[in-house]
């Protein structure tokens, strides 16, 4: 039995409010805290980096999970440890080592995850299985949050379920969830959703419709 989890991404938060903002979360139930960390290189935006995760850090006992849409991703993996992130995740389209990537982010103590656009194919993961904890298959192009779900990741990741096998190894997803596709994606295989404006134009975890009776454990 997969429990689907919910992680609210804070890039759709009131960015003068993150502290208050991750509280109301972690009191609705969050049961990760998704954290978009974009570097105007890899992707056409910037947020914000290891030092927002080490000044939230103290306001929830939620996993923080951090999105690196950044490249280069080695020389920050110390600084992000430091910062108290649970789980790294960085892009296999970021950089030509991305195992190397995965070893490092372990060996400094953090989960593992690893990140693939919509463009990028499932089996582009397939020899890194069984060196993370997460893959996460982007179903908007990573940047920007308020983005249409893409309806044609759905089959890619079905196939990353299928690959990932009985590891223990968690398949989120990442644009665009909301009620209608939320449903979609717990279909294919995904475990955990990560939801940035469903949950906060719904004002709410629980009004974003991503999670309770509409999936449930399955
Ligand atoms: C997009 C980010 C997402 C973003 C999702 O590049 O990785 O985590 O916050 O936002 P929504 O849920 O609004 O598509
Ligand atoms: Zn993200």
């Amino acid at each position: 039995d997969r429990q689907t989890k919910i992680a609210p991404s804070i890039l759709s938060a009131d960015f003068a409010n993150f502290g208050a903002e991750c509280r109301a979360l972690e009191a609705q139930g969050a049961d990760w805290i998704h954290v978009d960390v974009m570097d105007g290189h890899f992707v056409p935006n910037i947020t914000f980096g290891p030092q927002l995760v080490k000044a939230i850090r103290p306001h929830v006992k939620t996993v923080m999970d951090v999105h690196l849409m950044i490249a280069p991703v080695d020389p920050y993996i110390e600084a992000f440890a430091e910062a108290g992130a649970d789980i790294l995740t960085a892009h296999v389209e970021a950089g030509p080592h991305v195992h190397r990537t995965l070893q490092a982010i372990r060996a400094a103590g953090m989960k593992a995850g690893v990140a693939l656009n919509p463009g990028t194919p499932a089996e582009a993961v397939a020899p890194l299985l069984d060196d993370v904890d997460l893959v996460l298959a982007m179903t908007v192009n990573p940047g920007f949050g308020g983005q249409k779900f893409i309806e044609a990741t759905l089959p890619k990741i079905a196939r990353l379920r299928e690959m990932i096998g009985d590891r223990e190894v968690h398949l989120q997803v990442d644009g665009g969830v909301d009620a209608a596709s939320a449903p979609k994606v717990v279909a294919a295989g995904a475990d955990v959703l990560v939801a940035g404006s469903a949950v906060f134009r719904g004002g709410s975890v629980e009004q974003a419709g991503v999670y309770g009776e509409n999936i449930g454990a399955i």
